[in-house]
């Protein structure tokens, strides 16, 4: 592992070295969990996929294990082995995973060759599906003869069904429902659900569908978001009754696995914010975002709260029950670290925004604010991050409750990566590159008028490897 650079995680599961995106393939198997993901061992950028590999017990500590699928050189994945999910197929764990051949997209499967998920044997017949289906007419590329992948299966009533991600010649994208009584032969049935391309993007990637019982929640990748579509799905359709972003900043192509205590934990990839040149500089690119659980709220709306397994991690704790700020008052933390949680209870009062500065060099050089406004906007102020051009200086933001109500905020700072919880629904993940050894300051203040911190902890948080 590449270990000794500041910007890289210590409680995010990243490669070893080199690229890393979307997970794939979560599963429970035999007392430990899996996390694959999109790898490339040549180099930090993303060229003839294979899928790398973590292993835990405990969904907190990670183990490096060596790499689970290669693309064979006169197989349908020769060019790269994409996104897919695993299933329990009767006692065999089973990946469904997208193929790259030319400018073909193919649907392949393999079984374990070992009950560490370590080995995998792929079929002799794949691809399993060859033609692309007619209705909807799949977009056609420069590139591509078809954009049509990723996979999500489960069974219902002893059949298998799957969603493939594809685009529509002329329209945008679509979740693409298969049926199948064996996992091998798929037959066409239709979108479950088509989006306009306007609104989520032309191209719909890693579609994947949950069932919250008598809800149902499905989110596609659109390029540029994650959009959730949150409503019921029934007999091949999906009716939307809302939908917003799962995170409004560097998080993409998510994944989830059930825990044996039917919880449902996400993990999403975490790119990049800066160039690729950057990228190179560091030889390594790419991490998991934590696990998230997610779940309905009574009002319907979606819930999205860091794992609870995550408090393991917690380690030198500070603590106050209450911080009052002054106009323009501001206040530094007696804690230096680039890795560690912070939970507070924010209120304005009568301010115009609180700020919560973390990343921070003693003369303010490089810092990254977390802005809370009474517009109930939270922003990420990329502009002071780094001083490194090759990260980027934009600015995030989400809109949070109205500002008259508490906000409850859980921000998670490891090496280059700031993820923000707001009142357990809005997430806002940011990638910030601080190039100076003494960013490791945080502080709080007020503008405009006064306002209320309590309850404000924060944890020094351990490696997870
Ligand atoms: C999403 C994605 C998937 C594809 C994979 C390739 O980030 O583009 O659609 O399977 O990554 O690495």
């Amino acid at each position: 592992r590449l270990d000794d650079d500041p910007c890289r995680p210590s409680y995010h599961v990243t490669p070893p070295a080199n690229w890393l995106n979307d997970p794939n393939g979560l599963i429970h198997w035999n007392g430990r969990y899996h996390l694959f993901y999109q790898y490339n061992p040549v180099g930090p950028f993303h060229n003839t996929i294979h899928w790398g590999h973590a292993v835990s017990d405990d969904l907190v500590h990670w183990e490096d294990r060596p790499v689970a699928l290669t693309p064979s050189p006169d197989g349908p994945d020769r060019d790269g082995c994409w996104s897919g999910c695993a299933v329990d197929d009767g006692g065999v764990p089973t990946v469904l995973y997208t193929g790259g051949r030319d400018k073909r997209q193919l649907p392949c499967i393999a079984t374990a060759a070992d009950d560490d998920l370590t080995a995998w044997d792929k079929d002799p017949d794949n691809p399993i599906i060859e033609e692309l289906p007619a209705e909807p007419e799949v977009l056609r590329t420069e590139h591509w003869e078809g954009e049509f992948r990723d996979h999500c299966v489960w069974r219902e009533d002893g059949t298998w069904y799957q969603l493939i991600g594809a685009g529509m010649e002329g329209g945008g994208g679509a979740a693409l429902l298969y049926e199948s009584a064996d996992l091998r032969d798929w037959e066409y049935q239709g979108p479950i659900l088509t989006g306009d391309r306007d609104t989520a993007g032309t191209v719909w990637e890693c579609p994947e569908l949950l069932d919250f019982g008598d809800r149902q929640l499905l989110h596609i990748s659109n390029y540029e978001d994650v959009v959730y579509f949150l409503g019921t799905y029934a007999d091949g359709e999906f009716e939307v009754d809302r939908r917003d972003k799962l995170d409004h900043g560097d998080f993409y192509a998510p994944q989830s696995m059930w825990t044996d205590d039917g919880r449902i934990l996400t993990w999403g990839w975490l790119p990049e914010a800066r160039d690729v040149s950057g990228q190179w500089d560091a030889g390594w690119s790419g991490a998991m975002s934590l696990p998230r659980e997610l779940s309905l709220a009574d009002d319907g709306g979606l819930c999205q709260r860091p794992a609870p397994e995550l408090t393991e991690l917690r380690g030198e704790h500070t603590g106050y029950d209450v911080v009052r700020l002054g106009d323009d008052d501001s206040k530094e933390l007696p804690v230096e670290s680039r890795s560690f949680e912070l939970r507070a209870t924010v209120r304005l009062e009568d301010a115009e925004a609180v700020e919560l500065s973390v990343l921070e060099s003693p003369d303010g050089e490089e810092r990254t604010p977390i802005r809370y406004t009474y517009e109930s906007e939270i922003a990420v102020d990329r502009s002071a991050s780094s001083t490194d051009p090759q990260a980027t200086g934009d600015t995030q933001s989400m809109r949070v409750q109205p500002y008259d109500a508490p906000l409850s905020l859980r921000v998670f700072v490891d090496g280059s990566v700031v993820e923000v919880f707001a009142n357990e629904r809005h997430c806002l993940t940011s990638r910030v590159y601080p190039t100076r050894e003494d960013a490791t300051g945080i502080s709080l203040s007020a503008e405009g008028g006064r306002a209320t911190v309590a309850s404000l902890d924060v944890w020094e948080l351990d490696s997870v490897w």
